[in-house]
């Protein structure tokens, strides 16, 4: 049998962003029924933060959603390149730093190209803004922009993987 289509998240620490989206997209297969058919994982380009859980903060408001982070903090790997066949990076930064080290271009995109109205070609896709420094709002932001978006990186794993 195949291996399970495989989707990586990443952002610069790994203890925000990336927990969350991952956290997200496993509680949307579960929703759908599909928990076990795809695999997710999360990373940061930076290792400052590798071994730890995610952001308190993060995580409280996660779990306010029913979305539980449970991942340790590590930092994105050039075998992760090959190994996910599908990287969704949070801002253009996260992005650039990838394909700089040599992620695959036709792999690799924004999650902002997965919200509903995003349109290849004529839209700019919108960033995950960085919670890390802000206030609560921030990281509800953050997960209302991820429950958008996680459809789309479901139908694209389903489709065009
Ligand atoms: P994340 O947030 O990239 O969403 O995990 C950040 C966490 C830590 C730092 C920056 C962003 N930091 O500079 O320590």
């Amino acid at each position: 049998m195949p291996d399970a289509p495989s989707v990586l998240f990443v952002c610069l620490g790994n203890i925000c962003r990336s927990p969350a989206a991952e956290a997200v997209f496993n509680t949307h297969l579960v929703a759908q029924d599909l928990a076990g058919r795809f695999v997710a994982d999360s990373a940061g380009t930076l290792g400052l933060h590798a071994g730890r859980p995610a952001d308190g903060r993060m995580r409280d408001a996660g779990d306010a959603r029913g979305h539980a982070l449970t991942s340790v903090s590590r930092q994105v790997t050039r075998a992760d390149f090959d190994r996910f066949d599908l990287v969704v990076a949070m801002d253009e930064s996260n992005l650039e730093d990838l394909l700089e080290a040599g992620a695959d271009p036709d792999r690799t995109r924004l999650l902002g190209t997965f919200l509903p109205g995003y349109e290849d070609a004529i839209s700019t896709p919108e960033e995950v803004p960085d919670p890390y420094y802000g206030g609560a709002d921030g990281f509800e932001h953050v997960l209302d922009m991820l429950e958008a978006a996680m459809p789309g990186v479901l139908h694209t794993l389903q489709n065009e993987v």
